[in-house]
């Protein structure tokens, strides 16, 4: 199986301190950032634009390991329109809503021309073989995504529910996809990553249980600790 990468979400973060909070949180040993964008259409909720990231990206350095990877979640109506300003910003991974675009393929390609990478996300209520079309033609990298993120809460705001239902979807992936990258991303903490984890989940988003934790290292530690297995 995969690596397990911690990801925590900057969303539940101090966003006044926005950059040294990145800083504090790599310091803590999360793997890489996860970027909650919201444009008030895709998702009831606004958040942060490419500007913004613009800033943080010298605070973080990105190491060959992966580790500092800017991992952007698009909850945006027109994921196309914003692929070139957020490889400009310095965002690593673009990770789109299956439900916001007309050609999902055509989007894995837009985001790789880019220098990025591609990831692809399903809602809680989106059924997971809508993926695996996509996921079966492994013929042209171009378009294939290098990860897959199965929301387990409703997306647009943080510290909700975690919602068990989306688990069958992860362990279907990871059963058909042994090798592919997947996040789960809502409602992760210690309490719900041994579900997610024994699902098959690798990429962990955390915001609320990490940020609003006294010692974020220490959740951190258990959180992979419990992916590694
Ligand atoms: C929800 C976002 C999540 C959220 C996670 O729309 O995509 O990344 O910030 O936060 P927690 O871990 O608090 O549910
Ligand atoms: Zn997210």
């Amino acid at each position: 199986a995969p690596k397990p990468i911690i990801a925590p979400s900057i969303l539940a973060s101090d966003f006044g301190k926005l950059a040294s909070e990145c800083q504090r949180i790599i310091g803590d040993g999360a793997d890489w950032l996860h970027i909650d964008i919201m444009d008030g259409h895709f998702v009831p909720n606004i958040t942060i634009g490419a500007p913004v990231v613009t800033y943080i990206r010298p605070a973080i350095e990105k190491h060959a390991d992966g580790t500092g990877t800017f991992d952007c979640h698009m909850m945006v109506a027109k994921p196309e329109q914003w692929i070139a300003d957020f490889a400009k910003a310095g965002g690593d991974l673009y990770c789109f809503h299956y439900e916001a675009t007309a050609n999902p393929r055509e989007c894995i390609k837009l985001v790789h021309d880019s220098g990025m990478k591609a990831g692809i996300a399903i809602k809680p209520d989106t059924p997971v073989d809508v993926l695996y079309s996509i996921l079966d033609d492994s013929s042209d990298p171009a378009y294939y995504p290098d990860m897959v993120l199965v929301m387990t809460v409703e997306p647009g705001f943080g510290g909700q529910k975690f919602q068990a239902r989306c688990m069958p979807k992860v362990t279907a992936l990871r059963e058909r996809y042994p090798d592919i990258d997947i996040e789960v991303d809502g409602g992760i903490g210690p309490s719900t990553i041994d579900v997610a984890a024994e699902a098959g989940a690798n990429v962990i988003v955390a915001g609320t249980a990490v940020f609003g934790a006294k010692d974020p290292k220490e959740v951190i530690a258990l959180l992979k600790a419990t992916v590694a297995g």
